[in-house]
């Protein structure tokens, strides 16, 4: 796997086009088997969980055709086979096959899902609302077995409002018996991008956007069209590089409403941002201070943008603090971004890091340790002096779409390198 070489301290103006939601996407494509015609889905980003998604559809006989930035999906001849770990441990998101095959097939036979680990991630609310649905359940060495002789509609009450649980029980109650109701249920835009998707091929999913989803279950599903919202995540982590560098950098094709709890902090902090009714820009960069983040489901503070935002607060004056309340395990940044020159402590149980600012970074060889806090070691890469190398790379790619590209486009010195040439003997 190649390496990410940046050379940093560039100044970066233009414009840095958003692509479609990684959390949306990776759900819509499991959620076409569901369609009993053909589906098809455009402003698909470049990323490779959506090339892992797609070697499980085929694998299951599911015709995904790609045509530019669209996919279409027909599932006429999907077999219901057993999903190995082969596949459905290359992303986290293959979990949303349980509730779709549930739904279209009555039975799933897979492998436990992967991803990154910043935490235990367990399934049980999934596992839970399946059983409340009239599924049974048995694991056996990680492969999990679902069966339903009738799915009946039901109501399920999720102990925290989770993401993955709540698209999972939707995508099995849409074509169960009668009706679900979910309470407690997440309200992430993903979520609702999901909700829209299955209403348009005619389910019918009320109080979409709200935490308690009622789904009234239909026996067909017909063909549509749908476009996936912009990635509320990538556009945060940009608007974070144009707080940093931009003279002129522009994100656009975003919903700013989305990533409302981020362009308040940087507002806070002493960004200037400029925000228009689909794009955020930077015309300047100042002198910033630090503020505190404690991250939050949906609208709060989202945790898929701490890590990207420790680059900021590393640049910011004075005390900032970060409270991770999703995941355990979720500060495997931090190590390199205090090797490349940052002050930052980590206590509460490894859920609070305390960063003392400001401190200027030097390039170093670094490490993706997962998803975001990869794309937190580009930040520090672009805002370090010096060199910076990124190692185990694949993280970033399964959900940053041409990150290189966009970079490039803007004026980062970045590229790919096959290998580090100071390692030459
Ligand atoms: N949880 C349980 N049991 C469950 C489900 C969740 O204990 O059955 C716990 C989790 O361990 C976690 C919390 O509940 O502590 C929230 O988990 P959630 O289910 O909401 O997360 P997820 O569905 O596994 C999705 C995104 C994550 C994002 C979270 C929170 C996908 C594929 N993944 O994960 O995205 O962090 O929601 O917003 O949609 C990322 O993009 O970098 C990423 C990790």
């Amino acid at each position: 796997m190649p390496k990410i070489e940046i050379v940093g301290n560039k100044k970066l103006s233009g414009e840095i086009v958003v692509s479609g939601a990684k959390n949306s996407v990776v759900a819509l494509i499991p959620a076409a088997i569901l369609c009993d015609e053909k589906v098809i889905i455009d402003n698909v980003p470049n990323i490779s969980d959506v090339d892992n998604l797609e070697a499980i559809m085929k694998y299951l006989g599911v015709s995904l055709e790609r045509e530019g930035n669209s996919v279409v999906i027909d599932s006429k001849r999907l077999e219901n086979k057993s999903i190995p770990c082969e596949l459905s441990a290359k992303l986290r998101a293959s979990y949303y096959f349980m509730g779709a095959l549930l739904g279209k097939c009555r039975s799933v036979d897979m492998c436990f899902p992967g991803g990154c680990s910043i935490g235990e991630r367990p399934i049980n609310f999934h596992l839970k609302g399946f059983e409340k649905l009239g599924a049974s359940i048995r694991e056996d060495d990680g492969q999990f077995i679902l069966e339903a002789s009738d799915l009946c509609g039901s109501e399920i009450f999720l102990d925290v409002p989770s993401v993955g649980a709540t698209i999972n029980i939707l995508l099995a109650a849409v074509k169960a018996r009668g009706k679900t109701v979910i309470e407690n249920a997440a309200m992430e835009p993903e979520i609702i991008d999901v909700c829209k998707f299955l209403n348009s091929m005619g389910a019918k999913i009320g109080g979409v956007g709200s935490a308690r989803l009622e789904i009234e279950g239909v026996d067909y599903l017909h063909s549509c069209r749908h476009m996936v919202i912009p990635d509320r995540i990538e556009a945060g982590t940009y608007v974070i590089i144009a707080s940093l560098l931009g003279d002129g950098l522009k994100v656009s094709k975003i919903n700013p409403s989305h990533i409302e709890s981020l362009t308040s902090k940087l507002e806070e902090a002493g960004v200037k941002l400029e925000i228009g009714g689909d794009y955020v820009m930077v015309n300047e960069v100042g002198e910033y201070k630090g503020v505190d983040i404690t991250t939050m489901v949906y609208p709060g503070f989202p945790t898929d943008l701490q890590q990207t935002m420790t680059p900021f607060l590393v640049s910011c004056n004075g005390i900032s603090h970060i409270e991770e309340t999703i995941y355990e395990n979720r500060f495997q940044n931090i190590e390199d971004t205090v090797r490349m020159g940052a002050s930052i402590e980590i206590s509460g149980d490894n859920r609070v890091a305390t960063i003392y600012g400001k401190s200027k970074l030097v390039g170093k060889k670094v490490y993706a340790t997962d998803l975001r806090g990869g794309a937190s070691m580009v930040i520090c890469g672009l805002i370090a002096d010096g060199v910076t190398v990124i190692d185990n790379i694949h993280y970033i790619l399964r959900g940053y779409s041409d990150i290189i590209d966009k970079l490039k486009g803007v004026g980062a010195d970045i590229r790919l390198i096959d290998f580090d040439e100071s390692e030459e003997c």
